[in-house]
């Protein structure tokens, strides 16, 4: 286990996510709040940040009980952190290190270094440079611009780096933090996706005995890992709930439904799509439409959850991303989610909560996935929205809308996989426009409506760009829908990048 040391930096995640590649368990804490006990940690990464250490307002967190006393790698605002702090100096550098740079070992031999080529590329960002070492500090390499780009203290295994180690960018980022973690501070390597499935599986046996639990399945990737984690726990002590709120995709509830039936899953699938449609009805503004959905979900599955008797549990699949105790960058605070009507909540949210997925990220999830048998292709489906189809249908929704949308996008969609575009795509679907336009079809004049295509490659759906179909696929499936689908006489692709747009367009 290895504690990461979060300073607010945008980088810390992916510092998290290169060490669990080494097959290392980490867990990211805020600086202000050092777990008390630090037994479990053998070793400690301290993170960079936007604040530069000699402004008034830095983190400065007491590290006594860690320095010395930890195997420790200090990156960037780190590594500057424990200069400054003890007897070294930094300083605005004239020019602002940022971007590729060439690393030139001085000292040879160091296990530090072990199997990474001198003048290998890293990456830099800061504007503040180490002029000094610290007490004992034994410079250990350098590159054009920045003199100590790498130290260690001497006597103690306490190890900083100017530059990054977690972006691809720095060519042997991930054998820098292999040297550090496996060799210098003796982590093992056992985080792997067989002892997380039997260790969850043990731990949740353990925990929830003979309870039953419920939860909600969605259809994508999280709810159906953890669902198939507690089955293999608890078995039929597991509730499933299924709920069609008639704005998925076209054949969806049946087919995902059946595919978790034959996982053996003891699922229930309710279709309440016209509650749902009744809720939305006359309904045209997107926050009010997510509302009225998010309201009539809690209740059909608070009815089903009553169903269920004597649960005790509601289980979910959130994952670390939303854990992660977030480091503001306008002064140290801490985001707390509560309940505050704790009397009006539905009877299923007074449920214990339980979330065998909170600490992995999502591309463990699928590994995890993987490994327990489910189906790729599952595994691999493009994130979709909650409120479904409702905000791809800009303005009110109806029955024949939603039907016109489901087919445009089973088009596009089946095309994408045809084509094998799929899977180089992050996220892809169809927005049905509240316009009509003109159109000629055989000699009838037609006014009809106007669909737009989308599909983007994005990380995490915060920046996305739009996707460069090929003009032969567009052609295809742009014929294909006009040519099908009754009430379009229109197609356009969405050539617009977030920022400034979104991916959705409500
Ligand atoms: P935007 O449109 O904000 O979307 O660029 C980013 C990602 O979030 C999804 N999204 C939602 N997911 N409920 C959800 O569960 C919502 O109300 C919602 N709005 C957007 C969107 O599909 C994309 O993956």
């Amino acid at each position: 286990n290895v504690l990461i040391l979060d300073f607010g930096s945008q980088y810390t995640q992916l510092i998290a996510r290169r060490v669990r590649e080494l097959n290392i368990y980490c867990e990211i804490h805020p600086y202000h709040h050092i777990p008390e006990n630090l037994e479990p940690f053998k070793a400690v990464i301290l993170s960079g940040s936007p604040f530069s250490v000699r402004a008034e307002d830095a983190p400065h967190p007491d590290l006594s009980q860690l320095r010395g006393h930890k195997p420790m790698l200090a990156v960037c605002y780190g590594a500057q952190y424990l200069a400054h702090f003890n007897g070294g100096s930094v300083e605005p550098s004239n020019i602002r290190e940022y971007g590729r740079a060439k690393l030139s070992m001085i000292k040879s031999g160091e296990v530090f270094f072990n199997g990474i080529p001198e003048n290998t590329q890293v990456w830099m960002s800061h504007s503040d440079t180490i002029a000094q070492l610290p007490k004992n500090g034994v410079r250990l390499a350098s590159t054009a611009d920045v003199l100590n780009a790498a130290y260690r203290i001497d006597g103690e295994e306490t190890y900083a780096i100017q530059f990054h180690p977690e972006v691809y960018h720095s060519t042997h980022g991930k054998q820098l933090l292999e040297n550090f973690l496996v060799t210098i501070a003796g982590v093992q390597q056992t985080w792997t996706p067989t002892a997380f499935v039997d260790t969850t599986v043990a731990v949740l046996q353990e925990q929830l005995g003979n309870d039953k639990v419920v939860l909600g399945l969605s259809g994508g990737v999280d709810s159906t890992v953890a669902a198939i984690l507690l089955n293999k726990a608890i078995g039929n002590n597991l509730y499933c709930i299924f709920v069609n709120n008639g704005l998925l995709r076209k054949n969806e509830f049946e087919s995902v439904l059946h595919q978790y039936k034959d996982m053996g899953l003891n699922v229930k699938g309710v279709d309440a799509s016209e509650r749902f449609l009744e809720a939305l009805k006359n309904e045209s503004d997107p926050e009010r439409k997510r509302k009225a959905i998010g309201k009539a979900f809690i209740e059909v599955f608070d009815d089903e959850a009553h169903q269920v008797k004597d649960v005790d549990w509601l289980a979910q699949g959130t994952i670390y991303p939303d854990v992660i105790e977030s480091v503001s960058v306008n002064g140290p605070s801490v985001t707390i989610k509560s309940h505050h009507n704790v009397g009006g909540l539905p009877d299923f949210m007074k449920l214990k909560i339980v979330e065998p997925l909170r600490m992995l990220f999502k591309d463990e999830v699928r590994r995890v996935g993987k490994e327990m048998g489910i189906d790729p292709e599952l595994l691999g489906r493009h994130p979709f929205p909650g409120p479904g189809l409702a905000i791809r249908i800009l303005g009110d929704i109806t029955a024949e809308k939603v039907r016109i949308l489901q087919e445009v996008d089973a088009i596009f969609i089946n095309g994408l996989k045809k084509w094998n575009l799929y899977d180089k795509v992050w996220q892809a679907g169809a927005i049905l426009l509240p316009v009509n336009s003109v159109g000629v079809m055989g000699d009838e004049r037609t006014y009809e409506k106007v669909v737009a295509l989308r599909a983007v490659e994005s990380t995490d759906g915060m920046t996305a760009d739009w996707v460069n179909l090929p003009y032969e696929f567009l052609q295809e499936v742009s014929n294909h829908i006009i040519n099908r689908v009754k009430g379009v006489n229109r197609v356009v692709y969405d050539i617009s990048s977030k920022p400034p747009a979104t991916i959705e367009w409500e």
